[in-house]
């Protein structure tokens, strides 16, 4: 039976602090829609968590943000998006509500990268979970057969974030390794994916242990132009947001320190609710 959509905020969500560089950039290109931004502090991160694990996680995680009235989910998380957007998609919408709709990241992120890397040679840095998934290779050989992805895992990296360890020698040591190893496994990539949202909150250090010429290639932009796209597309989806600007901040960890926390990844100070979203 078709059940009628009660309009209400776009969700967006994370294992943590990373989907926020994806909402700053969906702000700045849609600032008349209200928000609702979810980060499972609690449980990240999920990178290294198993596909049942991070299925179950992030299916609780849609479910609280449908209860708070989104009819639209973003899964600002290339791990969730590469372990659970499908199986959401296709065996749990169909029950909780057909006329919601969850979307990921991945796909805008591969559609576009046919555009920029010259050489015909990539790298991706991503967690373990994103990066054994094979997602990405699997995207991209679909759209651009004729790229060749360098793929490589950094699970140092969302802890460096999460602990708020940018300044130390810790994260600069990892960084560079990182780096040095992905490239070069394959002199010729000139282009690299940040196939993980809380990496843009590295970009510096990433910059400079990067070599100059290197396309450093964070999602936010894309994933905001794709989402305008979708709702131009999908006039019922749009109908179904509400639009007064507004963005509600919520956190499975303690507000406060969320709220310390995403204040110096935002530079503004917001509002934090705790919320539980285990079944
Ligand atoms: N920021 C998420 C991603 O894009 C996940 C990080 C994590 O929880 O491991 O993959």
């Amino acid at each position: 039976m078709k059940k009628e959509l009660i309009p209400g905020p776009i969700g967006v969500f994370d294992s943590g602090y990373g989907g926020l560089t994806i909402l700053s950039e969906i702000q700045k290109l849609l600032p008349q829609y209200d928000y609702i931004y979810l980060g499972d502090n609690s449980r990240a991160p999920y990178g290294t968590r198993s596909f049942d694990v991070v299925y179950e996680f992030t299916k609780q995680a849609v479910l609280a943000l449908f209860d708070q009235g989104c009819n639209l989910v973003i899964l600002a998380c290339n791990t969730a998006s590469a372990k659970a957007l499908r199986t959401i998609q296709q065996n749990d919408l169909p029950y909780i509500n057909p006329n919601k709709r969850v979307l990921g990241i991945i796909r805008p992120t591969a559609e576009i990268i046919g555009n920029i890397t010259k050489t015909r040679h990539i790298g991706i840095v991503g967690t373990p979970g994103t990066i054994q998934s094979e997602s990405y290779s699997i995207e991209i050989s679909k759209l651009h057969p004729d790229i060749i992805v360098n793929s490589h895992a950094c699970p140092m990296w969302v802890p460096i974030v999460e602990n708020n360890e940018f300044n130390t020698e810790g994260a600069d040591y990892f960084i560079k390794k990182d780096l040095d190893s992905i490239l070069n496994s394959d002199k010729e990539i000139d282009t690299l994916i940040l196939g993980c949202t809380h990496y843009p909150l590295l970009i510096d250090k990433i910059k400079q242990y990067a070599p100059s010429g290197l396309q450093i290639l964070s999602q936010g932009t894309y994933v905001a132009e794709s989402l305008k796209n979708y709702l131009s597309r999908h006039p019922e989806i749009e109908d179904s947001c509400t639009k007064s600007g507004n963005t509600q901040y919520y956190t499975t960890e303690s507000a406060s320190k969320f709220k310390e926390s995403a204040s110096i990844f935002l530079n503004k100070e917001i509002e934090v609710k705790r919320i539980n979203i285990e079944g």
